[in-house]
């Protein structure tokens, strides 16, 4: 059998754009109980790209971040790909843009993965894969989740929206080993999806959370059918669990779903609650303060999670993309988790930002509207205006 090399996380950069709305600010603008979303949803604030921001600027910060405190030089890079619901362009990568600012050319594979929330764990794997192959030739991967995520105003998954982006370098596993096996699952379903040409997705948003449970049950029975534990047994040895946050009660709902399925929650309900409240809400704390960044945001609660981790400590990551599939992986720390010199980045960019009120929130939309009227007349999207416009 063929042993693999050690790979993993070699570097990490996060990046989110400058605005933020409090979804406290947002209630009263929509004449809405502020409960429903701090604690129904358990949303606080919700980051907002505005101006010249795209999810381009994104992508770069979180990549220079990720390859400043990386040891290796550029020519080092092999393999590039980003993760995206936010694609710029039908045809051309939006690896496109990232790589000429970033100046990676030559000697490359450079491209976008697209399957809803789970492209950037699918751009992830691919790059693992291709770095523990000998085409990787010992060079490393650059892999990049990026979102900015928007809904229409008024509809459910409003309250929801966030962007922000993810880079991870695939080398050594100085932060994180990811573990050879991975598990996926998949069928097709019509829960989440955004026609060509159009700005918004469509939801289902009952079946999306049927969907959702559903991968997490079949993922992590798969990991346990592998790792030769029970579901119960699992859950109680993991040391940390993140997973893919449209918002964090489904997290918790889906928790809540496995404890029910395993023997955990059998005679005492408090049990599962006090799982996710020692296992799970505290590596979804920036979730909160980000929103549903999509490709990124498993990746923003797995950075959370591996913060201050000692060596070998072992943390699970459940990714789910519309459509649907989705992915459970299994990370164990490494020497540089326990310093996190990520997260300064983020602490960082979180006391920088600007506050919007509920009033520039709606202006901003109306302009989104504006500009919405725009792609449909000259086929471009927002980003895509938004980048014209600045050049
Ligand atoms: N005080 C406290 N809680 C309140 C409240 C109040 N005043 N009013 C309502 N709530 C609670 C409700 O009881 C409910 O909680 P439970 O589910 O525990 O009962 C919660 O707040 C939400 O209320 P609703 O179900 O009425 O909310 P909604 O129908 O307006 O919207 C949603 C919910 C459909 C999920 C919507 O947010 C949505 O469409 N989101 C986008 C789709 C999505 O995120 N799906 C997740 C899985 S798909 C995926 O993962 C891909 C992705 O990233 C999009």
């Amino acid at each position: 059998m063929r042993t693999f090399e050690s790979i993993g996380i070699a570097s990490l950069g996060l990046k989110i754009p400058s605005f933020f709305l409090d979804l406290k600010d947002f209630a009263q603008l929509r004449g809405t109980d502020p409960n429903k979303y701090t604690i129904g949803l358990s949303c606080h604030e919700m980051a907002l790209c505005l101006d010249q921001h795209t999810v381009v600027d994104l992508a770069l910060g979180a990549a220079r971040r990720a390859l400043m405190r990386w040891k290796g030089g550029l020519d080092q890079i092999g393999f590039l790909a980003i993760g995206t619901e936010s694609a710029l362009d039908m045809s051309a990568p939006l690896t496109k843009w990232v790589a000429r600012e970033l100046k990676i050319s030559g000697a490359l594979r450079s491209y976008e993965v697209k399957h809803a929330c789970l492209g950037g764990t699918l751009a992830l794997r691919q790059a693992y894969e291709w770095r523990c192959s000998p085409a990787s030739k010992g060079k490393a991967a650059l892999v990049i989740a990026v979102d900015d995520t928007l809904y229409e105003a008024s509809s459910p998954g409003e309250p929801t929206q966030g962007a922000g982006a993810v880079a991870m370098i695939v080398d050594k596993p100085l932060i994180a080993e990811i573990d050879p096996c991975s598990h996926s699952w998949s069928y097709p379903a019509d829960d989440f999806w955004r026609p060509i040409g159009e700005p918004y997705p469509h939801v289902n948003g009952p079946l999306s959370l049927e969907c959702y449970n559903q991968g997490a049950l079949a993922c992590f029975q798969d990991c346990c059918d592998y790792t030769k534990q029970t579901l119960g047994g699992f859950l109680e040895t993991i040391k940390g669990m993140s997973f893919h946050t449209p918002f964090p009660k489904m997290v918790q709902k889906a928790l809540g779903a496995l404890c029910d399925k395993s023997e955990i929650s059998k005679g005492s309900a408090d049990k599962a609650k006090n799982l996710f409240l020692e296992k799970v809400a505290p590596y979804l704390t920036w979730n909160q303060k980000i929103g549903n960044s999509m490709t990124a945001s498993l990746w923003f609660s797995v950075a959370q999670n591996l913060c201050g981790r000692q060596i070998g400590e072992q943390i699970s990551a459940f990714s789910y993309g519309s459509g649907c599939g989705a992915e459970l992986q299994l990370l164990t720390a490494g020497p540089e988790a326990r310093a996190a010199a990520w997260a300064e980045d983020l602490q960082d960019d979180f006391s920088q930002r600007t506050q919007l009120s509920g009033q520039d929130y709606d202006h901003f939309r109306r302009l989104n509207e504006v500009l919405k009227d725009g792609t449909s007349k000259t086929g471009l999207s927002k980003d895509e205006q938004k980048l014209r416009q600045a050049s």
